[in-house]
């Protein structure tokens, strides 16, 4: 049974942060994060803003862009690593506030690999039959983890949400395809927030430290991040049987324009067909592919039969892809 995706959404916080703002903060330049990064703003919640907020609003679009009503949800996932508070999960809140009174809801934690980690959960939830209709969000309010001293990682993150609605669709073409998760525990330590879980609970040595905000070894990271995404495409393409020239488009986790370059020539896929918006955004972490999605619907660039790709890797390390054929409605 085809599993499809009925419609998308999105939010950015409307707060706009450059790299012209961030040299009043840090010894960092526009220069310097551009020809690095690709990244030239960021958007940043406002201090009222949690995750949920941020959430509530991308997965309101996706219910209109798709039609459903909240009442026909059965699942609400929720991927994030700055949830509201520790429990409930921040998807609890969220179904709440949709009147999503028929689902289950619960978050999932895959740092940037977020996204494609809860659609792959959601969409073996309604293969199994069990359930027909999930909400899918990647949600992060990254600002809350940063150290505005360290401009080794402050420049790099914003926050936002991306949504999708999932539906075992019963006579419709296309849909879900395969799918490859991985995680490597082994190299955690590369990219953490060290503090502020129940390992080392926040006290006044955390703060002064500033243990509880993301510390990186960029260039491991950097590494990581290429070899791993290039293999799992690959992989991708010989499962499906696809070649690279076949894909309408790539989605890729937004986190540095050189690491996507990386990939699409490792690849072999045109420039044109990877999707880029990190000059915007920056990375946002599990609300990356779900934003950057939700754009490209918006931009008209993809049309029924597309074969689309989306990719991710992150903190754990964690990694994923999936292909997928866009809806032709039954
Ligand atoms: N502005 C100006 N200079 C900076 C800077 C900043 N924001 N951040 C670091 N620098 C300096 C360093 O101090 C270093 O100076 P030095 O040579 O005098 O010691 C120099 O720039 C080079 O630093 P380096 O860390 O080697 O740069 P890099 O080319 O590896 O780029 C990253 C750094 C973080 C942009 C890059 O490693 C990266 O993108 N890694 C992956 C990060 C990522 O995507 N994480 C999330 C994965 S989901």
């Amino acid at each position: 049974m085809p599993i499809q995706l009925l419609g998308t959404g999105s939010y950015t916080p409307e707060k706009i942060l450059t790299n012209h703002d961030l040299e009043k903060i840090v010894d960092t330049n526009d220069e310097w994060i551009s020809t690095r990064t690709g990244i030239r703003e960021r958007r940043i919640a406002s201090e009222e803003q949690a995750t949920s907020d941020l959430a509530l609003i991308a997965a309101q679009r996706a219910l209109k862009s798709s039609g459903v009503d909240a009442s026909e949800l059965d699942v609400v996932l929720i991927a994030t690593c700055t949830p509201d508070m520790a429990f409930p999960s921040t998807a609890t809140l969220v179904q709440n506030r949709l009147g999503a009174k028929n689902a289950f809801a619960m978050d999932l934690s895959a740092a940037c690999s977020g996204f494609i980690f809860a659609l792959e959960t959601a969409r073996n939830l309604l293969d199994a039959g069990r359930y027909r209709t999930a909400l899918v969000i990647g949600a992060e309010k990254m600002s809350s983890l940063l150290n505005w001293e360290d401009r080794g990682t402050c420049i790099l993150f914003g926050d936002g949400a991306g949504a999708v609605v999932l539906r075992n669709e019963e006579g419709s073409k296309g849909g879900l395809g395969p799918c490859i998760l991985g995680s490597n525990g082994s190299l955690s330590e590369l990219l953490q927030v060290p503090a502020g879980g129940s390992r080392r609970p926040v006290t006044p040595q955390v703060l002064e430290e500033h243990s509880n905000t993301i510390t990186m070894a960029g260039q491991e990271v950097f590494k990581h991040a290429v070899l791993n995404m290039t293999s799992t495409a690959k992989k991708l393409l010989k499962q499906a049987e696809w070649e690279p020239s076949e894909l309408a488009l790539v989605i890729p986790h937004q986190a540095n324009h050189r690491i996507l370059e990386a990939i699409r020539t490792r690849v072999g896929v045109d420039k044109d067909n990877v999707f880029v918006n990190v000059h915007k955004y920056g990375n946002t972490s599990s609300a990356s592919v779900g934003i950057a999605l939700d754009e490209a619907v918006a931009q008209g660039r993809l049309k029924p039969g597309d074969r689309v790709m989306l990719l991710a890797f992150g903190a754990g390390f964690t990694w994923g892809g999936m292909l997928l054929e866009w809806r032709t409605p039954a």
